[in-house]
């Protein structure tokens, strides 16, 4: 018996979202599309399995071929991050934000101060964000306190600061970073974020952090892939802790891998377990070593490169319609457009282009003035295309849509959303760019 017959509801729904990834461009940045093999392991009876504790101490019995599988992802995420001797790895944590959580509670206190990078010029949530409703930024300040609206639990449990990027370059100013951490001396420093499009100098961090008796954590769910294959600089043996995501770059189905060093992994896989969670999702770490398997393949490394080669395209292709790039490009799979020179924000823009078959999200960028639920800025990235085989040809072809859709909206500028909406969905024109999309995709068609 298949769902199909089971629960037909549910297999319409599935087979309806399967057609949306498979005849639509996803340019979410944080996206990826995983392997049949990886989809499989996740879907396989692993998931029945409950197994509390680590390899050879678990509080069940019947865990021979889960230890099993997690000793080999550990094999496999040692080799594919070249972990040095003296680093260990936890394969446990349900996602990128419990990750982090087990982090700060392994090496914080309650009460105690850590710092990440401002929200809205690319940080993550779970680096302690909190705001201030309606108030408006200082934009020559490098430093935020934070607000009343205590948004994410970090924010909660702990004092938290975050340090923006140069108003100039876009860019971290490491001095004006260090400044901030002289200054307020907090015990953990994280760098890494969801809408940074840079590399980070990470030795420079570690010595920020080693100067105030900080830990530094840098979080690499977004370029984890990237790293792996050498496409970008590790901070594996570096920082004193690196937590990544596993769905993104990596392409290993949804997770998260956090690698530390020996004096300090106890104390982490402690708080995995018993600190934040039951049992593992052993299904996925199944999924996790496979796609693993598959990042220490040639193939990956092409991959990755191509991911990034991509980006960097498509930055120089967007120049040529005029789109600004924040920072003013990119070192990674990410390109965050300001759109403040243009007629159309984030916000309509990404729910036009959707309608063109082109999936985006709106996002902040720095020196944000609007709300984020509508704000300045769109990010795009290319993790995904790269998987459906696309190269730099496709890109121009990507640029010029985008352009086009930019241009057909224009003249909606001064509609409220609900209007605006509508005259997307009359479009011809946008409707025709949704046909020219479906027929790209359809000749770089995902394996599902
Ligand atoms: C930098 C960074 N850290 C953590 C996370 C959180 O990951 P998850 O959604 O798996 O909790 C994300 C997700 O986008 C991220 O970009």
């Amino acid at each position: 018996m298949t769902l199909h017959h089971t629960d037909p509801e549910v297999h319409t729904i599935i087979a309806q979202e399967q057609q949306r990834q498979q005849l639509k461009l996803s340019l979410i940045p944080s996206e990826n599309f995983f392997s049949a093999s990886v989809r499989e392991a996740v879907g396989s009876v692993f998931m029945h399995k409950y197994a509390e504790g680590n390899i050879k101490k678990r509080y069940y019995e019947g865990n021979v071929f889960v230890d099993k599988l997690e000793s080999l992802t550990i094999r496999r995420a040692k080799k594919a991050f070249k972990l040095p001797d003296e680093w260990s790895v936890n394969v446990q944590a349900l996602a990128g934000s419990n990750a982090n959580l087990a982090v700060y509670l392994a090496l914080l206190d309650i009460g105690d101060t850590m710092m990440g990078m401002f929200l809205p010029d690319g940080g993550h949530l779970s680096h302690g964000w909190s705001y201030e409703p309606k108030t408006v930024q200082d934009p020559h300040s490098y430093i935020y306190f934070g607000g009343s609206r205590k948004v994410n639990i970090t924010s909660r449990i702990f004092k938290t600061i975050q340090y923006k990027t140069s108003p100039l370059t876009q860019q971290f100013d490491y001095d004006e970073v260090e400044q901030i951490a002289m200054e307020h001396k907090p015990k953990l420093i994280i760098t890494g974020g969801t809408a940074y499009p840079r590399e980070i100098d990470y030795h420079r961090m570690k010595s920020i952090a080693q100067k105030v008796g900080a830990y530094y954590m840098a979080d690499i769910a977004h370029e984890a892939g990237l790293i792996a294959a050498g496409a970008m600089k590790s901070p594996i043996g570096i920082a004193d802790v690196v937590t990544m995501t596993t769905h993104k770059t990596l392409r290993s189905g949804r997770g998260a891998l956090i690698f530390a060093h020996n004096d300090i992994i106890k104390k982490i896989n402690r708080a995995v377990l018993p600190g934040l969670q039951g049992g593992p999702f052993n299904h996925s770490i199944a999924g996790i070593c496979v796609g693993l398997g598959e990042v220490l393949k040639p193939e990956f490394k092409e991959y990755a490169f191509q991911t990034v080669r991509n980006a960097q395209f498509l930055v120089e292709e967007l120049k040529r319609y005029n789109f600004t790039i924040v920072s003013g490009g990119t070192d990674k799979h990410l390109i965050l457009l300001n759109l403040t020179n243009k007629p159309i924000l984030g916000k309509k823009f990404a729910r036009a282009l959707d309608y063109a078959g082109i999936v985006a999200n709106m996002n902040t960028m720095p020196q944000e003035i609007r709300s984020p639920a509508d704000p300045s800025a769109l990010r795009i990235g290319t993790p995904w295309i790269t998987t459906r085989g696309m190269k730099e040809q496709e890109m121009v072809q990507i640029a010029s849509w985008i352009n086009r859709v930019m241009e057909i909206c224009s003249p909606w500028k001064e509609y409220e959303f609900d209007e605006f909406e509508k005259s997307v969905k009359e479009s011809v024109e946008i409707q025709t760019i949704s046909d020219e999309v479906k027929e790209l995709c359809l000749k770089f068609p995902l394996k599902i």
